[in-house]
């Protein structure tokens, strides 16, 4: 595996390969195996793997968790290695961002649901870095897990509708035993808090099997916040469920229902889905 820092080096290794098919995992590092699941399914599918591992500062907010999000590219660049990787970009801030330019991406409506409500500005910066790595990799694939679900339609979206030739891949959550999703920020949680939150998953298919056996969406939603509410000590930020990937109310037209929560524990907001 090679490894680098610049996007020189970079470019030179993607114009190397100009024949052979690009799989691409961005990722902001920490590596779990919800991103090796990513990674292997990128060996599988082509020539040549590419992952990235930048924790964006464009999508933290002034009181998220840049500074203190978890980083170990040791381990990281072993499991990369271990994974079939053949070219790891592990650039700073300052060779993502060398200038600011002044032009943003703005997303907009699928921005002001869910996530982005506590989060504004958080799906620009995503954009931000997706788009200056998508063109520096020039992927024929890229991977990106259904934990993030918002992410996942707000990525799609832009790519088909800017004509981004980059095949989107959707790649399912991987669990803990127990149910709960993995993430990077599991390590800040508790050990009461670690229990608890599984629930977070049982919660949604509560919520879920309610609204197939009753087609009451009120009353789903309901029942997966009172089941967060009686089960964790966790603050919950929101339940919903919406379309996919428009993220509009559901109807009897809407094919694909996500049911998505998130919730505040002391040190580390959660988020889960069930995609129906
Ligand atoms: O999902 C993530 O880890 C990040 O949002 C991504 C896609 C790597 C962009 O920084």
């Amino acid at each position: 595996m090679q490894t680098v820092q610049t996007i020189n080096e970079l470019k030179h290794i993607i114009s190397l390969n100009k024949e052979k098919t690009i799989g691409f995992v961005p990722t902001m590092g920490y590596l779990h195996e919800g991103h090796l699941a990513l990674l292997n399914k990128a060996r599988v599918d082509n020539d040549l793997v590419v992952a990235s591992i930048f924790v964006n500062p464009a999508q933290f907010g002034p009181n998220e968790d840049l500074d203190r999000y978890p980083r170990d590219i040791e381990k990281d660049t072993q499991l990369a290695t271990d994974a079939g990787v053949d070219v790891l970009f592990i650039p700073s801030a300052t060779e993502m961002y060398p200038f600011e330019s002044g032009i943003t991406i703005t997303v907009g409506d699928l921005s002001t649901k869910l996530c982005g409500e506590s989060r504004p500005g958080h799906f620009d910066g995503v954009l931000k870095v997706i788009t200056k790595l998508f063109h520096l990799v020039q992927p024929t694939k890229a991977y990106f897990g259904q934990k993030d679900a918002q992410q996942l339609a707000i990525i799609e979206t832009f790519v088909e509708a800017y004509n981004f030739p980059v095949q989107i891949v959707r790649v399912p959550t991987v669990r803990e035993a127990d149910g709960l999703a993995k993430s990077s920020r599991n390590v800040f949680l508790s050990e009461q808090e670690r229990v608890e939150a599984m629930h977070l998953y049982k919660a949604l298919q509560l919520a879920t099997e309610t609204w197939e056996k009753t087609s009451d969406l009120a009353a789903a939603i309901a029942k997966g916040k009172e089941h967060i509410d009686s089960n964790t000590s966790g603050k919950i930020d929101y339940l919903e469920a919406l379309s996919y990937p428009a993220l509009q109310p559901v109807t009897n037209e809407t094919k694909e229902v996500l049911f998505a929560t998130a919730v505040f524990f002391e040190k580390a907001r959660l988020i889960d889905n069930i995609l129906t």
